[in-house]
């Protein structure tokens, strides 16, 4: 049975039906003549990419799947407080700062920084303006005692590899509040979702099962979403609530 499953762009319709399919998933840095061509307009999206790309600051890959995945949560999962876990350069967190006014804090967590992330945060600053004040960035291993967990508060991460979405999800138990995951790179010793699922399934399939099971036994109200398979492979989204949950 194949649990994979695509979706179209919904931040850029533009690449649907795109010609030259790899350019989606490059790592190379955006560079500013494909800025020029494909983020050309004076939305607020394009002119955060053309600045991404005058910098070359972000893989083609990661700006996209950043995107798509805000695009398909940003209205399910928002609170006033967005932590951002192992984060990297942050864009993800920081995309719920300019575009959800609703929010008003958003925390960026990672054990490193890269130096993307300094520059991504001051051209937000700088095209975003009232972000200022917003972004909480710091640089610390994730633990479930963090003193940064605050009740309700949402918890997002692109792309925490292996059981480090496991640690997303126990945080998000802990605070109560909304969670988006977009789990990658499945190992097979930590997987504990039963042998009949991992066979019938595959492995990546029975860890999501599992962990939605998880989710849901804490209370929650879980869904699937996908990003474009264009952009990666690992483009399983798992989200959801408490329902009936008064969120700020
Ligand atoms: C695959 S990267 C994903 C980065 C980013 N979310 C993205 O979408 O590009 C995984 C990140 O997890 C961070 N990381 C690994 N273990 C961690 C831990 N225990 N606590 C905090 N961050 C961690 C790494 O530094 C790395 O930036």
């Amino acid at each position: 049975m194949n649990l994979i499953a695509n979706s179209r762009f919904k931040f850029f319709p533009q690449f649907n039906d795109f010609e030259q399919a790899k350019w989606l998933s490059s790592r190379q840095k955006l560079q500013p003549e494909f800025a020029k061509a494909y983020f050309n307009s004076d939305s607020l999206q394009d002119k955060i990419l053309q600045a991404i790309a005058e910098e070359r600051l972000l893989p083609v890959k990661e700006i996209l799947e950043s995107f798509e995945f805000f695009a398909r949560v940003r209205k399910a999962v928002r609170s006033e407080v967005v932590a951002d876990l192992c984060c990297g350069h942050g864009l993800l967190g920081i995309l719920f700062a300019i575009f959800e006014r609703n929010v008003q804090r958003v925390i960026l967590i990672d054990r490193n920084e890269p130096v993307s992330r300094q520059k991504l945060i001051a051209i937000a600053n700088r095209i975003a303006p009232w972000i200022s004040g917003k972004i909480d960035n710091r640089a610390e291993n994730i633990k479930i005692s963090s003193d940064w967990i605050e009740p309700d508060m949402t918890i997002v991460s692109a792309h925490a590899c292996g059981v480090l979405s496991d640690l997303c999800i126990d945080v998000a138990i802990k605070s109560g509040g909304p969670i988006a995951i977009l789990p990658c790179c499945y190992p097979r010793s930590a997987c504990v979702a039963p042998l009949a699922l991992q066979t019938q399934f595959g492995i990546e399939a029975a860890f999501d099962i599992d962990r939605t099971y998880r989710l849901e036994a804490a209370g929650y109200r879980m869904r699937w979403g996908f990003i474009p398979q264009e952009i990666t492979p690992m483009n399983r989204i798992l989200y959801g609530q408490i329902p009936n949950k008064k969120l700020s």
